[in-house]
């Protein structure tokens, strides 16, 4: 029988089906060429990645994205942004709303060491992270979220969008920067021609505010907005200075189905528990894998999936379909919130672990 190790116990030097299921795991060589190709499309577009962090949490796949070239990251949350900010990446923008006191004041207090920027989308969020920066003698970056017609958070239009700069610009503690929006719910549309029309639409939403501010005479250096399936609109739009995609550098089925610009680097290793003469299972649920957004797919042809239950994962079995107790790997339906599942991701080359990544900040 293979010595396997558990999910606490170190994994360098192993073949992937020496780690107990589920476990998952990202293959280097598809992740740098992802990197690469983005750092590629960004030059001849003409601008900045600022890779969002959330798709994929591990501070080692960060410093790789700065070595490829992007100018910081994008996080999701405060955790995050301290996560990174504790592992020495120092340019970091909360592409979010920060209003909890407690998590201001930690950001506020490491704002005159780093480049640490923060959304704003209302005048008292805004009066609170400049009072709680000044406080410490740091300065906080804000971007005026503008809603890109996602309706998630955002300004209500460019007169609204004018007000809160014109007021950040004023208040001490807290630094002008840009304007984003983040154009969600045209990144899902399956036809690519309508996913651009539809993203060409949501950043003039986006350009409207940054030229109200600019009418005043409030300096708009930054324009961020952008994820992976759209990259390509948002970056080619000579208004648009930076992009934030995040999911390309692991990428999942979701994606996949709507571009192949990038190859899936993120898999989840099952065992089979049960085989039957018509059916088979595994031990990857949703307590394992994430198929929201889209179903999760074998990585090979051992199958084809007929039903997914907290702990067991049910499929019809093929000519290659493993025997009880063997493994097999299957790619993520969406990739971000099956990196949230685990504490470490095992990163292969040519299928044998040589690193192990923690995932940071999940909670
Ligand atoms: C504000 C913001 N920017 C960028 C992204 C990146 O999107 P993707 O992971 O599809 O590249 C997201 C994803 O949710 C987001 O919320």
């Amino acid at each position: 029988m293979t010595t396997k190790v558990g999910p606490r116990e170190h994994a360098i030097g192993l073949h992937w089906t020496q780690v107990e299921t589920p476990a998952p795991f990202v293959d280097l060589p598809t992740l740098s060429h992802n990197l690469a190709t983005m750092a590629e499309r960004a030059t001849e577009m003409v601008v900045d990645i600022r890779p969002h962090f959330k798709a994929h949490k591990c501070v080692e796949l960060a410093r790789m994205q700065v070595e490829a070239g992007a100018v910081g990251l994008t996080v999701a949350t405060a955790s995050e942004a301290l996560a990174l900010l504790d592992a020495g990446i120092n340019d970091v923008l909360v592409a979010n709303q920060v209003v909890q006191p407690t998590q201001i004041e930690k950001l506020a207090g490491r704002s005159s060491e780093v480049r640490l920027a923060v959304f704003v989308d209302d005048p008292a969020n805004l009066s609170a992270l400049a009072t709680a920066a000044r406080k410490k003698g740091g300065e906080i970056g804000v971007f005026v979220e503008a809603d890109s017609g996602m309706g998630r958070c955002g300004t209500g239009g460019p007169e609204e969008a004018r007000q809160l700069a014109t007021l950040a610009d004023q208040l001490d503690g807290v630094r002008f920067e840009g304007v984003s929006a983040y154009e969600g719910h045209t990144t899902p549309i399956e036809d690519s021609r309508e996913r651009s029309l539809q993203t060409r639409e949501a950043i003039e939403a986006m350009i409207g505010s940054a030229e109200a501010i600019r009418a005043d005479g409030i300096a708009v250096a930054t324009i961020s907005a952008g994820g992976t399936s759209t990259y390509m609109t948002t970056g080619a739009d000579p208004r648009v200075t930076e992009i934030q995609p995040g999911a390309y550098a692991l990428m999942d089925v979701a994606r996949r189905n709507l571009l192949d610009d990038f190859a899936i680097a993120l898999s989840v290793s099952a065992t089979v528990i049960s085989r039957q003469r018509t059916r088979a299972v595994l031990d990857c649920g949703h307590k394992a894998i994430c198929s929201q957004q889209a179903p999760s797919a074998p990585v090979g042809a051992w199958g084809e999936i007929t039903a997914l239950y907290e702990e067991h994962l049910v499929f019809t079995p093929t000519a290659a379909t493993p025997a009880l107790g063997e493994q097999v790997r299957l790619f993520p339906g969406y990739g971000p919130m099956t990196v949230n599942l685990y504490d470490r991701l095992y990163v292969l080359s040519e299928e044998h672990v040589v690193a192990e990544w923690q995932i940071a900040a999940r909670r």
